[in-house]
């Protein structure tokens, strides 16, 4: 039984390696893709989006472009992390394909209408067109099956002390989507940062062979250099942790809690805050992903590389 998801992120090197995952995984049926500006400009994430589906052979999807803002705070990219284009490293292939018109919350809104079973969303950066398609469509709640995030972190943040980079680019959308009340899976980096690539690990990949390991190997490796030169031994690819929670959850290790989203504060902004002991006297509302089978993560992506190989060569 395949799982219908629509992708939201801002690729962004472990949002492409996220995407190749979710286009192989044979229990996933990707409905569609929209993008949203953070780990670089709209723009970049919107063109890096159109050069990943063109070389995933995924032309066929419908891609949209998402808001061009923020709901409150201003813009935040960061090229320190994925360089100027959002996905600096491998040359990637022109694209064979542009976005729908209408823009990505009409997208999600037609995706949902037609469906017959409700679909996942799974957004892997700020969450502000999933904000905007809850304020504008409330309706259309029923036909969404929950909503898998890479994003927070209950322990610690990445982009300041609290706050992790894509609930901090937009702390008030990712308010609205904790607040909805739908089922949520949170892949914060509680569980992010112990799903590192080791530098053998990018070796099994470009062993593979054929242009998307050469890739997909190369985005691995540029998106290491950010890490090792503050202390990394790996790469945490932060990601695709949100797609393993719908395909191959027995490899992470959860906990149900219940996380409100700090929008204000001097030093704050933008954490996750988890209720480890019920002092809130609210139920949960996030299954929150704390630890993973690294290898088994690994391995999970390796073989999607060598699947989705396969796939372009018959
Ligand atoms: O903090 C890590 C997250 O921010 C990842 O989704 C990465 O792609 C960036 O968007
Ligand atoms: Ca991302």
């Amino acid at each position: 039984m395949s799982i219908p998801v629509i992708l939201d992120g801002d690729p962004g090197h472990d949002d492409a390696i996220a995407w190749v995952l979710a286009f192989a995984a044979k229990g996933l049926d990707v409905r569609g893709v929209t993008t949203v500006g953070g780990n670089s400009s709209l723009a970049n994430t919107t063109y890096n989006a159109r050069r990943i589906l063109t070389l995933l052979g995924a032309t066929d999807i419908p891609l949209a472009q998402g808001a061009t803002r923020p709901l409150v705070v201003e813009p935040m990219i960061a090229p320190s992390v994925h360089g100027e284009s959002g996905l600096d490293g491998p040359a990637l292939p022109e694209p064979e394909m542009d976005v729908q018109p209408g823009g990505a919350v009409e997208l999600m809104a037609r995706l949902l209408r037609e469906t017959a079973e409700p679909i996942w969303l799974v957004p892997t950066g700020a969450l502000t067109n999933v904000a905007i398609l809850l304020l504008a469509h409330p309706e259309l709640k029923p036909k969404i099956a929950g909503i898998s995030l890479m994003g927070g972190g209950i322990q610690s943040g990445n982009w300041t002390p609290a706050a992790e980079f894509n609930i901090l680019v937009d702390p008030q959308a990712a308010q609205i989507v904790f607040e909805s009340g739908l089922p949520l899976r949170m892949a914060g980096l509680d569980v992010t940062e112990k799903a590192c690539f080791l530098p053998q690990d990018f070796d099994r990949v470009r062993a593979i062979g054929g242009q998307l390991a050469e890739i997909v190997a190369d985005w691995l490796e540029f998106f290491f250099e950010f890490h090792r030169e503050i202390g990394y031994e790996g790469a945490p690819v932060h990601d695709p942790v949100a797609i393993v929670a719908l395909t191959n959850p027995e490899i992470l290790q959860t906990r149900d809690l219940y996380v409100q989203i700090e929008t204000a504060g001097q030093y704050a902004c933008g954490a996750t805050i988890g209720d480890w002991y019920g002092s809130a006297g609210q139920p949960p509302n996030t299954q929150v992903a704390m630890g993973i089978d690294r290898q088994a993560y690994v391995d999970l992506i390796v073989e999607a590389v060598a699947e989705h190989t396969r796939r372009l060569a018959s």
